[in-house]
């Protein structure tokens, strides 16, 4: 593809600068490999093979998925370590195999005896995580309970028990460097008791598994760990910023808007981007800088002080101060490009069939990502 400017592309569209997007994978993987473990990168944000290939170092490498769609995906690209980090239902399970049975290394996850007792009927030795709580947050058992014990010995017997993962998202409720360190130790320290009580009970557990971006960045002792999955931080974005994970340098993704009109006695722009083109995500609605539904730049990325998509609509995007203050709507007249920084770059991205890949102002290729289940 030639490079095409950006006045040449349809509003809203998904815009990826890759320059900073591989410039965030370099620095976490320097991270995470200087404390020792490997890294497992989680393609869910990007869904797009490019982007995985990046965060892999540009070869097929282990990889965690959050759909068994992005497992196909990444299968038939030559991925064979693939990880599925959700709890697995048994009406998953004849895909779950059907994708082994093709030669891929497909790893499942589950935290309750039920779902162990499926995987386990089948017999064919599926290699399982168990999943572990480490901040009460969402899914998993506690290192100490009695369940722990009882899920390793249902797997035992039809299945492979491959070790213990977590996923600290309750890291994304911290605000201070001290609570992500706090938080980033207690990830850690959860997963290898639960690793420590399995094997002192006889049971096998190579695989210790953590990871969250924010927990990933402020770790200091990942000692125990084996891997560590990290997804947003490919291209980070405005909760990143605010937790204090990133600069607003480094987000890589942003959607292109025009304005469409004006509400001059409100002081707001009015765009093309709207929800659709956004997502509702109000992730900065309790940080410092609340940045409401995204930070507005001018179209080279620049941030225009403290301009935020105030209000949001299906397919409007009301662009004020963020204190509401008059500001000089005639810079903006009616066509006007703008780029707004997402706050939660999973949910932006998602809204999209793919990104226009962007080198400096110039758009130079374009990248599809992997939809549904
Ligand atoms: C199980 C699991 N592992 C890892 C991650 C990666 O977290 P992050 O996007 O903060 O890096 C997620 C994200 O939701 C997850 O659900």
């Amino acid at each position: 593809m030639n490079a095409a400017p950006l006045s040449s592309l349809p509003t809203p569209c998904l815009l990826l600068d890759e320059a900073r997007m591989r410039r965030n994978v370099a620095r976490m993987a320097g991270h995470v490999h200087g404390l020792g473990p490997a890294l497992r990168p989680h393609v869910k944000t990007g869904k797009s093979i490019p982007i995985a290939l990046a965060m892999c170092g540009g070869a097929p490498g282990p990889i965690t998925v959050s759909t068994l769609a992005e497992a196909e995906a990444c299968f038939a690209a030559g991925f064979r370590d693939v990880l599925y980090a959700v709890g697995l239902p048994p009406n998953k399970l004849p895909a779950v195999q059907a994708l082994r049975a093709r030669g891929c290394d497909l790893i499942v996850l589950v935290d309750n005896v039920d779902a162990a007792r499926a995987i386990a009927a089948c017999r064919t030795a599926i290699p399982t995580l168990l999943e572990i709580d480490s901040d009460d947050h969402r899914a998993g058992v506690r290192p100490g309970a009695a369940e722990l014990l009882a899920i390793a010995a249902v797997l035992r017997d039809g299945a492979e028990l491959r070790g213990v993962l977590t996923h600290a998202g309750g890291s994304y409720d911290c605000r201070t460097a001290a609570e992500l360190t706090a938080m980033a130790a207690q990830e850690r320290a959860a997963v290898v008791a639960a690793a420590e009580r399995l094997r002192a009970a006889g049971h096998r557990c190579p695989v210790v598994s953590i990871g969250s971006t924010p927990t990933a960045t402020f770790a200091r002792d990942l000692r125990g760990v084996t891997e560590v999955r990290v997804g947003v931080y490919v291209f980070m974005d405005l909760v990143m910023a605010g937790l204090g994970v990133c600069s607003l340098d480094d987000l890589a993704l942003s959607v292109l808007v025009s304005v469409i009109g004006h509400q001059r006695d409100k002081h707001w722009l009015v765009t093309d981007g709207g929800w659709m083109a956004l997502s509702r995500d109000r992730g900065t609605s309790g940080h410092v800088h609340d940045r409401a539904y995204g930070l507005v730049c001018d179209a080279s990325g620049r941030p225009l002080g403290d301009l935020v998509v105030a209000q949001t609509n299906q397919e409007h995007g009301l662009i004020a101060r963020a204190d509401g203050a008059p500001f000089d709507l005639n810079r903006f007249p009616v066509g006007t490009l703008l780029r707004v920084l997402p706050i939660h770059a999973c949910a932006t991205a998602a809204q999209h069939e793919g990104y226009h890949v962007l080198h400096g102002d110039a758009v130079s290729a374009w990248w599809p990502r992997c939809r549904g289940w």
